[in-house]
């Protein structure tokens, strides 16, 4: 593994990305940039950026281009971020992805692998209504899959867990087909440019976190 590596992880809501981009920070050391994540900070506090990320969130709806490219421009500008970075829900256009490597070009940089995390879309439902996560700490759980060891309490500091307001069954089938029409065109971007790595996201979470480790160990 090369020194700072640039990861995208591409798939569908509910896929495993934010569970995968954990590992990755953890284990290597890779920034975990969110663009969900980020939105939803500003979200909770309120900010300008979060009023408007709010209107498109709640009805499952991409967030305009302009306002995503510069939030993530910004972070990506960071210190932080010299020492390789995790991507996980960005880029979710062409317009995204093209910012994205001109952008990392500009530093002499670039990604190296988009790993595609594939699950159909009855296993994205079930998984995304059974998740709760920590509104402290951010950890995420799964009643099905991946349940906190004390019902309803986050394993690390025994806060209340909650569920995403984006989850609602109607709203994550919204996402979906937003995911179909917009997002899941970047499959070929990427594997036209060769960087396309396909991972079974099916697997129990270890077999998945298994295979990323390896793509990114090989970079
Ligand atoms: P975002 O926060 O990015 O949500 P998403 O893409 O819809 O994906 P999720 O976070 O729901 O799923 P995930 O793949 O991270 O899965 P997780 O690891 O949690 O975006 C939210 C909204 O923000 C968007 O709708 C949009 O409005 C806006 N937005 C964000 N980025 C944007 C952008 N770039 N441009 C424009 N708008 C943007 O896992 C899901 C569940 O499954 C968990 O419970 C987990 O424990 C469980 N699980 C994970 N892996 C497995 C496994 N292998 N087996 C069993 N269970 C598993
Ligand atoms: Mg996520």
């Amino acid at each position: 593994m090369s020194n700072a590596i640039y990861i995208i992880l591409l798939g569908a809501p509910g896929a495993g990305k934010g569970t995968q981009a954990e590992v990755l920070h953890a284990r290597f050391g890779l920034t975990h940039i969110s663009s969900g994540d980020l939105f939803r900070e500003n979200v909770a506090r309120q900010t300008p950026l979060g009023v408007l990320a709010k209107s498109y969130m709640d009805k499952g709806e991409l967030v305009p281009d302009d306002v995503t490219i510069k939030m993530v421009m910004e972070r990506i500008a960071r210190p932080d971020c010299a020492r390789g970075v995790v991507f996980d829900g960005f880029p979710r256009t062409h317009a995204q992805a093209q910012a994205l490597d001109a952008a990392l070009a500009q530093q002499s940089k670039k990604i190296g692998a988009a790993v595609f995390i594939q699950v159909r879309d009855q296993v994205l439902i079930e998984r995304l209504t059974a998740r709760w996560s920590c509104p402290a700490c951010g950890a995420v759980y799964n009643l099905l899959t991946n349940p906190p060891r004390s019902a309803g309490q986050c394993d690390k500091d025994t806060r209340a867990l909650t569920q995403r307001e984006d989850d609602k069954p109607e709203t994550v089938r919204r996402r979906l087909a937003v995911y179909q029409q917009q997002t899941a065109p970047l499959i070929e971007y990427y594997r036209q440019t060769g960087l396309l790595r396909p991972v079974d996201g099916e697997q129990m979470i270890e077999r998945v976190t298994a295979e990323v480790v390896a793509i990114a160990q090989a970079l």
